[in-house]
């Protein structure tokens, strides 16, 4: 018996049917606390959501479908380090590597926090060493690249966290990121290094990631014919995972090793120590910084009541478009460049998480789970598929993310952005009608191309800079909203057991591949195709 057998989601179909027809020009005429009566400020993150088709009794079911979800109860158990990933029988406790050191976080009957606390200490005496040039590498030279490898979370987190904070890194230090096996990705990011500057980062929770470790074997190669003397090594290349045999069994050193749990998810990891290449690039006292952001928004998630709780609103919110409104996607825009990888990162956090099509006792989902989750920067965006947004047939709920100060005040672009970025939450809101068209003057023919419906559904969340505590409230934010949703849509968040089968074909097609055909593999027609079609396009090339 689903949640859409309860009372609640019955008491918001028929609600849904009332609100469907209203219009958010209608709504904001006829109340003008609107927009206050729909906002929220959390230590300086502003969460306008006015311009949701919503009415107050709609955020009122919709908190009712949260406690009949039993999500109170959920959220302790997340806190408190409960299994509730339970097809792998682990905690997710990302929330303890966030925690103060005073913190008490029992798991299994031993106290986390003081491992957690050891190995950001670790990470912090080793960023500072790279930093200022004590770290040499073989030749004795100072370290000018930071080369991290890996995938998925162990790429994205860093990589977005890395971007995001720009703006605070020691420019002298050269940070790239290589996830792809496509051997472009190192290649590229290799393109005119000494080895004898750069500093690897093996990247991997398991360490048996076969992108990650063919790139670290690649980049061991390109490091040694440089260099020659395999003690090279120690001096070059650093891991992070959770497996000790497999990092020695590289030949990385596990003094030179920065370890983290079977309780962090990957792509809930970058406040471990995956975070590393953020913690090289902008330092110790940033990173920390970093955490209390995401330590506040975990706390606020933890005590404030639901219809106050920021993710819990965001992720309903969610859920009345994906299973009322029956919206596919779902769109974030940051308006802030170093936000350019922000999309791309909850991609993996909220589809991974939540792009699940059994519950938790193993029988098909009745309703809509994860939505598909896309975005890109404004205002490039606005030149490219707002289009759609604005007059196509597809609801597309949007989340604006924006900031009141630039950490480059260069002239007036900074005002001129958020001009698009208030602009654009209006548009969609409030459209133009043809009436006001034809007030304009507008030819009559034209009327019908030049109508926006409006009526588009946004969030805008604002705050005052790009700092690392608000990208960490940012963060985690998302990862709250996810893990409500995730309750509420009863699936298990914390696997993705649905990305294996794909890496198991790859690897029978490789051995076919590396075999020259001779290999008794049984594949479909149209594999057999293109396999024999690619052996023979590989033999011209
Ligand atoms: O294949 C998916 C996945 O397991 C992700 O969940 C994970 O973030 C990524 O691969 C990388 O895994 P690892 O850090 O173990 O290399």
């Amino acid at each position: 018996m689903g949640i859409e057998t309860g009372v609640a989601w019955r008491e918001l179909r028929a609600h849904f049917e009332q609100v469907v027809e209203l219009q958010l020009t209608q709504m904001f005429a006829g109340d003008p606390q609107r927009a206050v009566d729909f906002s929220l400020e959390e230590q300086g993150l502003f969460l306008d959501y006015s311009k949701n088709r919503i009415t107050r009794e709609s955020i009122d079911l919709l908190t009712n479908l949260a406690v009949e979800a039993k999500l109170p109860a959920a959220i302790k158990d997340l806190f408190a380090g409960k299994k509730i990933n339970i097809t792998e029988g682990r905690a997710a406790l990302h929330t303890a590597l966030r925690a103060p050191k005073s913190a008490y976080i029992e798991l299994d009957g031993v106290d986390v926090i003081p491992q957690v606390h050891a190995v950001l200490e670790q990470m912090e005496t080793f960023s500072e060493t790279v930093r200022s040039g004590q770290w040499l590498g073989f030749s004795g030279k100072p370290i000018r690249n930071v080369i991290n490898i890996g995938i998925g979370g162990s790429d994205l987190g860093p990589s977005m966290a890395y971007e995001a904070l720009r703006a605070y890194s020691q420019r002298n230090l050269n940070i790239q990121f290589v996830s792809n096996v496509d051997a472009s990705d190192f290649a590229e990011a290799v393109q005119g290094l000494n080895a004898d500057e750069t500093l690897f980062i093996v990247c991997s929770k398991t360490f048996t990631t076969d992108e990650t470790l063919t790139n670290a074997r690649t980049a061991r190669s390109w490091l040694l014919d440089q260099l020659i003397d395999k003690k090279a090594i120690a001096k070059h290349f650093v891991a992070v995972s959770t497996n000790t045999e497999a990092v020695q069994a590289f030949g990385i050193d596990a003094q030179n090793m920065f370890g983290f749990w079977d309780w962090v998810g990957g792509r809930y990891s970058l406040c471990s120590s995956v975070g590393l290449a953020v913690m090289v690039s902008i330092g110790g006292t940033n990173f920390r910084a970093m955490l209390s952001g995401f330590h506040a928004m975990d706390e606020h998630f933890r005590t404030a009541p639901l219809a106050q709780n920021m993710p819990v609103l965001m992720a309903l919110l969610g859920v009345w478009y994906n299973n009322f409104f029956v919206a596919e996607t779902h769109a974030i825009f940051p308006y802030d460049k170093y936000l350019g990888r922000f999309p791309a990162y909850l991609q993996q956090v909220d589809m991974e998480s939540n792009g699940k099509s059994v519950d938790k006792s193993g029988l098909e989902v009745v309703v809509q789970s994860g939505p598909i989750i896309w975005g890109q920067v404004g205002t490039n965006g606005q030149h490219s598929f707002y289009q759609l947004l604005h007059q196509g047939t597809k609801l597309v709920p949007v989340d604006f993310i924006g900031f009141a100060q630039s950490h480059n005040p260069i002239a007036d672009h900074h005002d001129k952005l958020m001009a698009n970025f208030f602009a654009q939450t209006q548009a969609l809101a409030f459209g133009k009608s043809s009436q006001a068209l034809a007030d304009e003057g507008v030819d009559e023919a034209l009327i019908p191309h030049r109508t926006f419906s409006g009526n588009r559904p946004t969030n805008t969340l604002m705050a005052e800079k790009l700092t690392p505590f608000v990208l960490g409230q940012l963060t985690a934010l998302y990862e709250h909203k996810i893990f409500t949703q995730g309750v509420i849509w009863d699936v298990f968040s914390f696997d993705q057991w649905g990305v294996e089968l794909g890496k198991n074909l790859a690897v029978e097609i490789f051995q076919q591949l590396e075999s020259s055909g001779t290999g008794k593999a049984n594949f479909d027609a149209s594999t057999t195709q293109l396999l024999n079609r690619y052996r023979g396009m590989r033999k011209t090339s």
